[in-house]
């Protein structure tokens, strides 16, 4: 009897009934051990064959080779059985070993992103101001000479118009030099009790460490029935000690804009690391002028209200102790990573 060592059709020796215990034990894929299966229990298989012939004996025959069929066949089924289970188990093995996974190895990083420092800070401010009942509005960018000048008390030719370095279009508009234009827009649309903010970008032609042609403000208009200076100075201390969290001395600096009065420029006592401490403004504030409220059709006889106006990228340079405007808007990583 000869010992097959391959399964494969080419070189195994003929499958029979004498070797087919061996030929179960060497083969080496479930493909092959099917074919032997097939082989001697399929349709012409070798064990189907000699059941088939047990019709033709007699009796006494029949039960003689039926018992020995019966046998054989109980014997290589289990062998069958037996070898299938290794070779699913061989398989397996195989499968995890080459599908194994390398825990210790270092993993694939994605890099998480982060809010900028200047949304953060607007967020900071739309946040204080909403718990102070405040809406928040916006208005466009490009404004027209009434929205940005004249309703806001800046006569043609006005001296206060070179204030700002406008970008004008050729048609006489122009890029917003502040959010002020929007208290107008406000105003213009309803009649009062106001109370809002209007946060947005702003350009003037001017380019240096704390100057960028584009930079941010935020506006703050409040109209209603007997609001005084008072509001004003209450209000804005106590939104500038919860932005900054800390308590500082401050002072309202008398300064002029056409469209309040009195106006004011906020200076808070800045703490400087070696203990020492300097003025800085923050914003500009101020009660809303008669001729503003009239312009927007709000009765000033009945109606008084205050307006204030804010650096967003300076408030945000003081906050996070940043000393170049700039490097908000290059959109360094190295720098903007440092806020995650
Ligand atoms: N619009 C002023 C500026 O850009 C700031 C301001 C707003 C001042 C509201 C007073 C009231 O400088």
């Amino acid at each position: 009897m000869t010992t097959p060592h391959s399964d494969s059709p080419g070189t195994a020796p003929a499958l029979d009934l004498d070797n087919a215990p061996d030929q179960i034990v060497a083969a080496t894929t479930l493909d092959g051990l099917e074919k032997l299966r097939v082989g001697l229990f399929g349709r012409h298989g070798l064990v189907t064959a000699q059941l088939k012939q047990l019709g033709g004996l007699s009796p006494e025959q029949r039960k003689q080779q039926g018992d020995r069929i019966n046998r054989l066949k109980a014997q290589l089924q289990q062998q069958l059985a037996a070898r299938k289970t290794e070779l699913e188990t061989a398989e397996l093995d195989q499968r995890l070993a080459t599908e194994r996974i390398d825990v210790t190895l270092p993993g694939r990083n994605h890099a998480i992103g982060g809010v900028h420092p200047l949304t953060r800070t607007l967020e900071r401010i739309v946040d204080i101001f909403s718990r102070f009942g405040y809406d928040v509005v916006e208005g466009p960018e490009i404004e027209d000479d009434w929205h940005n000048f004249e309703a806001l008390n800046f006569p043609p030719d006005h001296p206060a118009r070179a204030m700002h370095d406008t970008f004008y279009f050729p048609d006489g508009r122009m890029l917003r030099t502040h959010t002020s234009p929007v208290q107008i827009r406000a105003m213009a649309g309803r009649q009062p009790p106001i109370r809002l903010i209007a946060p947005g970008k702003v350009y003037r032609s001017d380019s240096d460490q704390t100057h960028s042609p584009m930079f941010h403000q935020v506006e703050g208009l409040v109209v209603g029935e007997g609001i005084t200076m008072a509001d004003l100075k209450g209000t804005l201390t106590a939104f500038l000690r919860g932005f900054f969290e800390r308590d500082f001395q401050m002072r309202f600096k008398p300064t002029y804009f056409p469209f309040v009065e009195p106006g004011a420029d906020v200076v808070i006592a800045w703490q400087l690391p070696d203990g020492s401490s300097r003025w800085l403004e923050v914003l500009g504030c101020g009660m809303v002028h008669p001729k503003v409220l009239a312009n927007c059709g709000i009765d000033p006889e009945r109606y008084t209200g205050f307006a204030f106006g804010m650096g967003l990228d300076r408030l945000a340079m003081l906050r996070y102790g940043v000393n170049d405007l700039r490097a908000f808007f290059e959109n360094d990583v190295r720098f903007l990573q440092q806020f995650n």
